[in-house]
């Protein structure tokens, strides 16, 4: 029988050359149209939300979203949004990180994460590990407690799995499929 991380990366578009020459781009949009994929993925997440006992996933701007948001009502928990500067209206936290050229800027609403919250970071592919670093230090600043970062892919080529589980400590981290 196909095995669940064979399923999800026959499902995952290597696209060379995108979005700049050398860069081969990931593309989850064939997974996503594939009920049978897009729903084992969606299961398997939820399953690890479910053992961490998670009460908010917070899915990272915008591909942290499609994955996120269905694992959240399939696990019981309430989703929510990191968005990239600017766009969200209340008191926000924000966090800076560097890119290759120039720097990022993601924020959260502080107030949808109480202090008996139980948090599940959810993103889809894990490149140098910026974003989710820069999650991981979001999610601390507010109240709740962070319980596990999970990806469906991390780029093993790059340092960015040893970068987050340094930031993780104790806190748990899942790739479904490494390549
Ligand atoms: C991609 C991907 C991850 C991030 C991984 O998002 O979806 O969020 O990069 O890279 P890193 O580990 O090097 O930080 P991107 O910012 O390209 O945009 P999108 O999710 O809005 O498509
Ligand atoms: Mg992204």
């Amino acid at each position: 029988a196909e095995g669940l991380s064979d399923l999800l990366l026959s499902r995952v578009r290597d696209v060379p050359d995108h979005p700049k020459p050398g860069i081969v781009f990931k593309d989850i949009t064939p997974l996503l149209a594939d009920p049978e994929a897009f729903g084992a993925l969606t299961e398997a997440l939820a399953a690890t939300a479910r053992e961490l006992g998670a009460t908010k996933v917070v899915g990272l701007e915008a591909r942290g979203f499609i994955l996120g948001a269905p694992v959240a009502l399939a696990a019981g928990a309430g989703f929510v949004p990191v968005r990239k500067a600017g766009k969200l209206p209340g008191a926000t936290l924000s966090q800076s990180y560097d890119l290759e050229y120039g720097s990022a800027e993601i924020e959260i609403h502080a107030e949808d994460l109480a202090d008996d919250d139980r948090v599940l970071i959810v993103d889809d592919v894990l490149a140098t590990g910026g974003t989710a670093e820069a999650a991981i230090g979001l999610v601390r600043r507010t109240k709740a407690t962070l319980v596990g970062l999970a990806v469906l892919m991390e780029l093993g080529f790059l340092p960015g799995g040893e970068r987050v589980r340094l930031a993780l400590g104790e806190v748990p981290y899942q790739a479904l499929v490494t390549v």
